[in-house]
């Protein structure tokens, strides 16, 4: 029996980018692709990692390149409502993310958007509230949570779409340090492949198998010993630890 090779789950060919108003490009030449590994992807502030995540759901347009869905090359806008579909984009400001008076309407909008009945957009946001242990939480004012529990409830809008790959831009920033373990917690729980944006090398280390960079307005690969070094002094993330200076 011959056995194809499946197409990456998303890859990124040659893409470039610069900001309209800017002279120099901000990304160039970005190769990349993901089947099923759990991405961490590091680099300085204004680097151009949530510039990245814009151009993979298509929010930007690449200058140069090429991303493909599945070995599908992305071109029309159609192209792009498809990975919006199966990618599921968390916002680094949960606000910019919720917006819905209570937190049931705000996880059961996306399925509704894409054609949920309101029974089914209501069962499956139950069981995705559920299942991040948020149960209760349905009826409550969304602006009124703290910011921990708008991350989570941010999470479920994203999960309640079932997508293939979370884009998950800076999540653990501003969480008090059990938020942030729940969190770990749950993306160790999930199916999805995920890319997460962190300056947290601890959290991506407890979440991640991969570590990627930008580095001089391109995406490298890190050495696989990074993540796991920090993996075998932090094997589950939520032991109690010391950190050297
Ligand atoms: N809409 C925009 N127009 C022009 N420049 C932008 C815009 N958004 C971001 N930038 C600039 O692009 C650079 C990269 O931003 P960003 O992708 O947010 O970086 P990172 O997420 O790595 O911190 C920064 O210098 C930022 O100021
Ligand atoms: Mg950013």
């Amino acid at each position: 029996m011959i056995m194809r090779s499946q197409p990456p789950l998303l890859e990124l060919r040659d893409i470039s980018y610069s900001y309209p108003d800017h002279d120099s490009p901000l990304l160039e030449g970005i190769n990349f692709s993901i089947h099923k590994e759990r991405i961490g992807l590091i680099g300085p502030n204004g680097s151009g990692k949530t510039t990245l995540f814009q151009i993979i759901m298509g929010l930007l347009k690449a200058d140069t390149g090429e991303i493909l869905l599945e070995g599908k090359k992305m071109e029309t806008e159609k192209d792009f409502q498809q990975i919006r579909r199966r990618l599921g984009l968390l916002f680094q400001n949960s606000d910019d993310q919720l917006f819905s008076p209570t937190v049931l309407e705000d996880v059961a909008f996306g399925p509704l958007n894409i054609g949920a009945t309101p029974a089914e957009a209501r069962n499956t946001s139950i069981s995705t509230l559920k299942q991040l242990g948020l149960e209760g939480f349905e009826e409550r004012i969304t602006h009124k949570l703290s910011g921990g529990e708008k991350k989570i409830v941010a999470l479920a809008t994203i999960l309640a779409m079932h997508p293939q790959l979370l884009l998950l831009d800076e999540p653990s920033n501003n969480l008090d340090p059990e938020t942030r373990e729940r969190l770990i917690t749950i993306l160790r729980g999930l199916n999805q492949v995920h890319i997460i944006i962190s300056h947290d090398l601890d959290f991506l280390a407890s979440t991640c198998t991969q570590l990627y960079a930008i580095e001089k307005k391109t995406l490298v690969r890190c050495e696989e010993k990074q993540v796991h070094s920090h993996e075998h002094i932090h094997p589950y993330g939520n032991q109690p630890h010391q950190h050297g200076t």
